[in-house]
C-alpha cells in the first residue's frame, strides 16, 4: 500500500462501483477520504463504515453533481472536516444506452451536466484549495477513443473528459497540480449489473487478458495515479482496461 497518511482525497459518486473501490483503496493508501454520493445514502454509509473499521478516516457527504449549486458545498465540507484537499478523484458518471433513433434533448442534458459539466465545475471549485504536489485524477472510459454506437453521447462525453484532461493538465502544471486520465475497459458494477449479463461473453472475448475488470483493478491504477511514483505524469490519461479496445 502506498502511504498517503496526511492527505486528503475527495471521491465523486464513490458510494457504490469504482467509486467505492477507489475511496477504500485510497483509505488503506493512508488518505482520509470524502465519499460522494447523490442519492445513495446508505451504500456510502457502508463505503465509510468499511474504511472506519480497518482503520481509517472517512465520511460521506450528498452533492449532485447535475446541479451546480451543490458544489462548492462539497468542497468546503472537505476542508471543513479534514482542513485540506489534496486529491481528487471525478469518479461519478452516468451511462444510458442511446441509438441515434431514441436520442432525446433530455439524455444529452443529462450525460454531459453530471459527465463534463459537473466534473468541471467541481475541478473549478477544488483546484482553488488544491496545495501544489495536488493531484486530480479524472475517470473516464476506453469508449473515448474507441467509440460505439447505441452509447453515441456517453463516448462523447468521455471524449471530452480526456480533452479536459489535457487541458487542464497544461493550465495546472505550472502549480504543481497533476491532472491524470483513467479510462477503465469493462468493469462489473452495480451500474452495469443489469446489461452485464448480455455484454459481459462479448466484452471477455475482446479482451486479451480474459477477464471482467474489478472496481479494484481500477482503484490500483487510481492509487499510482496520485502517487509520488506518478510525479512525472500529467495531462494524459491511461487505458486500463485488460488490452480491451470496445
Ligand atoms: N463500469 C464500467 O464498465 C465502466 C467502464 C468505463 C468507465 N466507467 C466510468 O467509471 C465511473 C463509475 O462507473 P460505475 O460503473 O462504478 O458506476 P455506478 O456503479 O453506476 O456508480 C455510479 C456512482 O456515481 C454516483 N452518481 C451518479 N450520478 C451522480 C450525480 N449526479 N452526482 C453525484 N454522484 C453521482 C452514484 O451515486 P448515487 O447512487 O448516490 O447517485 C454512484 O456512486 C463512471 O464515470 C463511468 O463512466 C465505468
Amino acid at each position: 500500500m502506498r502511504n498517503l497518511s496526511g492527505k486528503v482525497a475527495l471521491v465523486t459518486g464513490a458510494s457504490k462501483g469504482i467509486g467505492a473501490g477507489i475511496a477504500k483503496r485510497l483509505a488503506a493508501d493512508g488518505a482520509s477520504v470524502i465519499v460522494n454520493y447523490s442519492r445513495s445514502a446508505e451504500d456510502a454509509e457502508v463505503v465509510v463504515r468499511a474504511i472506519v473499521a480497518t482503520g481509517g478516516q472517512a465520511f460521506a457527504v450528498k452533492a449532485d453533481l447535475g446541479r451546480p449549486e451543490d458544489i462548492p458545498p462539497l468542497i468546503d465540507a472537505a476542508v471543513k472536516r479534514f482542513g485540506r484537499l489534496d486529491i481528487l478523484v471525478n469518479n461519478a458518471g452516468v451511462y444510458k444506452v442511446d441509438s441515434l433513433e431514441s436520442i432525446t434533448a433530455q439524455s444529452i442534458d443529462e450525460h454531459f451536466h453530471i459527465n463534463v459539466r459537473g466534473l468541471l465545475l467541481v475541478t473549478q471549485a477544488a483546484a482553488r484549495v488544491l496545495p501544489p504536489g495536488g493531484v486530480i485524477v479524472n475517470i473516464s472510459s476506453g469508449v473515448a477513443t474507441s467509440p460505439q454506437p447505441m452509447v453515441h453521447v456517453y463516448c462523447a462525453t468521455k471524449g471530452a473528459v480526456d480533452t479536459l484532461t489535457r487541458t487542464l493538465g497544461i493550465e495546472l502544471g505550472p502549480r504543481r497540480i497533476r491532472v491524470v486520465g483513467i479510462a477503465p475497459g469493462f468493469v462489473a458494477t452495480e451500474g452495469n449489473a443489469e446489461s452485464a449479463a448480455a455484454m459481459t461473453d462479448h466484452l471477455v472475448g475482446k479482451t486479451p487478458l480474459g477477464r471482467v475488470g474489478q472496481p479494484s483493478d481500477i482503484a490500483a491504477a487510481v492509487s499510482y495515479a496520485v502517487s509520488d511514483d506518478a510525479a512525472w505524469v500529467t495531462g494524459t490519461t491511461l487505458d486500463v482496461a485488460g488490452g480491451l479496445v470496445f
